[in-house]
């Protein structure tokens, strides 16, 4: 069977054995220094100033959101754009925090949002945040969305869960928002078992992210902010690891978490390298057979997430879906589909959108795998059995 995730981990062997030392010898396994180090250490390699790290990618984008709510930069009330194919816990926190989701619809050719698309769900509903999502490690051109968004005073998010590593004109996807999430869930392109990431340049930001993931106390701040709140505050030093200071959760990684960080951080760009490879002899796909509709890719680097499929017909795809069935190449549905025909979205919010580009990726969608130790024999394999 050609799986979509072939390990826990890359290099799997090897970092099972180093995790396991590193258990025997830690003194502490709670949120500390190996996540505080991870941290330090993704920042520098996202090129953001700040890295705080989570339980898992959809904790932090829930921290993101509660987190610009309790800065006041967004309301309850306030409308929130984002793209209509993404996974669930992209929008759910708009749901679950009273902001209003406004679907914006895919280009087929890229599989995510453009500038055009943002403009037309901007004139039809306007909104004040657009969260993005760089479906599969692609991108459209999110250098013209951000620019509108300047323009139009829209605050500007990245879901980057499936694009760690992904460059777009020399830049790495997650660094063209105010802020963007990141997931290290098992099949992603690096994995702490489970674990996510915000990365911002926002001082403040980080710092209600870091209160937000730890029950909205001192205790898990940085000294600088401690005493800056404890005067602000004027909290008495009895009290002042146990004040609670803003609506928050429990969303802590763990020690096994930031060590794993730390040890697979180290094989990222390789990672990447063998991702973009392997989706560049794939995509000799979309060439050999007409059946498929041909992506492109806009990103200079590709540090592809799955290898995308979208069929003309029903017919089609079932026939393909049909092939890999028998052949033991696991497909699945494109992320999590058009949000909006998921029972969650029509339960909570009324009314419908047209989304036709996002229904029929939707319909008539499927992916397989790439990670980084798919072998030249596995992807030779599957370029013949689907040619
Ligand atoms: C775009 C996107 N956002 C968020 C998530 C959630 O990440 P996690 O599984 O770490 O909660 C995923 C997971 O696959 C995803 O693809």
């Amino acid at each position: 069977m050609i799986k979509l995730t072939k390990n826990s981990f890359y290099r799997e062997e090897e970092t099972k054995k180093a995790l396991c030392e590193f258990i025997m010898n830690a003194k502490q396994l709670s949120l500390g220094a190996q996540c505080a180090e991870f941290e330090e250490k993704f920042a520098k390699w996202q090129k953001r100033a700040y890295c705080v790290f989570f339980n898992s990618g959809s904790s932090a984008n829930l921290a993101l959101i509660q987190a610009l709510i309790n800065q006041g930069k967004i309301k309850v009330g306030d409308k929130a754009a984002f793209s209509a194919i993404t996974w669930p816990t992209n929008i759910m926190p708009f749901i679950q925090l009273g902001i209003k989701p406004v679907p914006v619809d895919i280009e087929l050719e890229t599989l995510n949002i453009s500038l055009k698309k943002v403009q037309e769900a901007y004139d039809r509903e306007p909104f004040s945040l657009l969260f993005i999502t760089n479906l599969l490690g692609f991108c459209d051109n999110i250098d013209e969305i951000a620019k509108f968004c300047k323009e139009k005073n829209i605050l500007f998010l990245e879901d980057n869960c499936e694009a760690l590593g992904s460059e777009y004109k020399g830049v790495k996807l997650g660094n063209y928002s105010h802020a963007s999430t990141f997931s290290t869930f098992v099949g992603h392109h690096m994995s702490t078992i489970e674990g996510g990431m915000v990365c911002t340049d926002d001082k403040e930001l980080a710092r209600e992210l870091r209160m937000v993931r730890s029950h909205g106390w001192d205790r898990h701040l940085p000294t600088e902010d401690q005493i800056m709140l404890r005067k602000k505050y004027h909290v008495p030093s009895f009290y002042d690891k146990y004040t609670f200071y803003d609506l928050a959760y429990n969303i802590r990684p763990t020690e096994i978490q930031g060590f794993l960080g730390i040890y697979q951080l180290a094989y990222l760009d390789e990672i990447v390298r063998k991702r973009e490879k392997n989706y560049t002899c794939l995509s000799a796909l979309y060439e050999k057979n007409p059946d498929f509709q041909k992506i492109k890719v806009l990103t200079g680097k590709n540090s592809n997430f799955a290898f995308p499929i979208v069929c003309s017909n029903k017919a089609i795809q079932q026939k393909y879906i049909d092939i890999c069935n028998k052949e033991g190449i696991e497909v699945r549905p494109i992320v999590g589909g058009s949000m909006t025909e998921q029972p969650f979205y029509k339960k909570y919010v009324p009314g419908s959108y047209s989304l036709p580009n996002a229904k029929q990726v939707n319909d008539l969608g499927f992916y397989f795998a790439n990670n980084a130790e798919m072998t030249d024999k596995e992807i030779e394999f599957i370029i013949k059995k689907l040619s």
